[in-house]
């Protein structure tokens, strides 16, 4: 699977890694090949590469939307013809003074489908912290896995994006249409406040118990 990552700081490097460990071919696509945190993954993985946007998302047959959430319109301009391309959004909308800049009727997730018409938007890797993307492992719970939550309209692309989470290790739960987004950007924010406000710190993940 040919993946490009829009986005070298903490969560497009942690999925690079983790992605080209699973065997995935990963490009990172780049407005700006001399930045300093792509320069930094690509020095400590050289299984990476690097291209401009339009030449590493045009080969990709997925794409991750990883860059602070006001800078995905231009993310997406830059990216090119996404033209059925899975194009997966792990941003979340989170403004200054950490609050959530959408309310109940629309979502980050939403924003992106409309910015990228063409392609397949898949709301998923943005519940938690980039800590777990790189590792999702929690030995001791038998075969219970951190869940990966995600959502779209397409559900080719959303099981393309749940073989994709299971590579990584999470048991992948399709929670519906592109606006089940609204929730799981809210459920983004449960985890920062726990995580990184009341300094639990970054150490655990949501899973699912079932009867
Ligand atoms: N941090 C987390 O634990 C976490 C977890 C889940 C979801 N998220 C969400 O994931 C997104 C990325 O978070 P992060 O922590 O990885 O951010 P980050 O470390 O600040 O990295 C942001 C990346 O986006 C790139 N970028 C910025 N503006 C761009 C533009 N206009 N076009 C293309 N690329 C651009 C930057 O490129 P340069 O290197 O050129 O500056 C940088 O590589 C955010 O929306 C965040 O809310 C974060």
């Amino acid at each position: 699977m040919k993946t490009a990552i829009i986005g070298s700081g903490s969560v497009g490097t942690a999925l690079a890694n983790s992605f080209s460990r699973a065997g995935h071919q990963v490009v990172f696509a780049a407005r700006n090949l001399a930045s300093e945190s792509l320069q930094q993954a690509l020095s400590k993985n050289t299984s990476l590469s690097a291209k401009p946007p339009p030449a590493a998302c045009s080969a990709a047959d997925t794409i991750f939307l990883a860059t602070p959430y006001a800078a995905v319109g231009e993310a997406i301009r830059s990216a090119g013809d996404l033209t059925g391309k899975v194009l997966v959004d792990c941003t979340n909308p989170v403004g200054a003074g950490f609050i959530l800049l959408f309310g109940p009727d629309n979502s980050g997730g939403e924003e992106v489908s409309r910015l990228a018409p063409a392609a397949h938007v898949v709301k998923a890797f943005n519940t938690y912290g980039y800590e777990n993307f790189a590792d999702a492992r929690y030995p001791g719970y038998g075969d219970l896995r951190p869940i990966m939550f995600l959502c779209g309209n397409d559900s080719g692309a959303k099981a393309v994006v749940a073989s994709l989470a299971s590579d990584l290790g999470f048991r992948p739960f399709d929670s519906g249409d592109i606006t089940i987004s609204r929730y799981l950007e809210a459920a983004a924010m449960l985890w920062i406040k726990i995580a990184r406000v009341t300094g639990k710190g970054a150490g655990f993940t949501w899973a699912m118990l079932e009867r």
